[in-house]
């Protein structure tokens, strides 16, 4: 017998982003903890401000790790490549998006300190009582942990809070996605629900940035490798 229960229609986050919406049906499940991988200059930091840009103008509450960048810079990053997201300042300016520079440091080593760490920004975004969260980005935690195991621990852990707390939550990484990845540890375990990678294809003569979604729990996604284009309105993933 079919369980009718477990046949209700999944509700989702909407990135936004219409070519990448169309690759994963349309959106995030609620609740997903994803990880953004990605070559350094691929995008990562650009495309999770703005999933929750659109998140924002629909009024959809979000918070904003920064652990390296400090916000000065994201911000005039946005403003540069996005001149034509216009609402990007009031949407700080009324902390639809909470935007906060949150340091990773070497005191981590101690589990209890991490876990308060984490604690702190489950808190903070109880503040404008976020949906959406981006923590960018996780490559810096790895330099304050002893060794791959209890660096692959912490993640887990801090996915853990954030799937209990219901947030949709965006993970950054700086990583060679063709290379890194089985090497990385952190991917062969089950703690995130959905991998996006980002990378630059070089060997098409011009280089060309490129989106591939190998994973995205409860979602019929499209598994082939997108091209895209960073324009003044957004991420341009030209899905066909
Ligand atoms: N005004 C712009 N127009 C087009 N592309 C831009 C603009 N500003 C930045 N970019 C591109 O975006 C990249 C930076 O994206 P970012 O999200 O910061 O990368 P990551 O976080 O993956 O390191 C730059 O390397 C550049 O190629
Ligand atoms: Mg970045």
């Amino acid at each position: 017998m079919i369980c009718m229960e477990n046949m209700g229609v999944i509700k989702r986050i909407k990135t936004g982003i219409a070519g990448l919406d169309q690759l994963i049906s349309g959106g995030v499940p609620v609740g997903s903890q994803v990880l953004i991988m990605g070559s350094p200059g691929a995008g990562k930091t650009l495309m999770s401000i703005e999933m929750l840009y659109h998140n924002a103008k629909l009024e959809v509450p979000s918070t904003f790790i920064t652990t390296e960048e400090m916000k000065e810079s994201i911000i005039s990053n946005v403003e540069n490549a996005f001149y034509a997201f216009e609402e990007f300042e009031d949407i700080l300016e009324k902390n639809t998006i909470q935007l906060i520079h949150k340091p990773i440091i070497d005191d981590f080593k101690s589990r209890e300190n991490f876990e308060k760490f984490i604690a702190e920004i489950v808190e903070a975004m109880n503040a404008n009582k976020s949906r959406i969260l981006v923590f960018d980005s996780l490559s810096s935690l790895r330099t304050v942990m002893p060794d791959d195991r209890t660096f692959t621990r912490s993640a887990a852990y801090m996915t853990e809070v954030f799937r209990e707390a219901s947030l949709t939550t965006f993970i950054t990484m700086e990583a060679d996605p063709k290379q890194d990845i089985i090497r990385s540890g952190i991917y062969g375990t089950s703690m995130f629900d959905g991998l996006i990678k980002l990378y630059i294809n070089k060997a098409v003569g011009t280089s060309q940035y490129m989106i591939e979604i190998p994973k995205l729990r409860n979602s019929a996604h499209k598994l082939s490798d997108v091209p895209f284009q960073i324009t003044s309105k957004g991420f341009d993933v030209l899905a066909d």
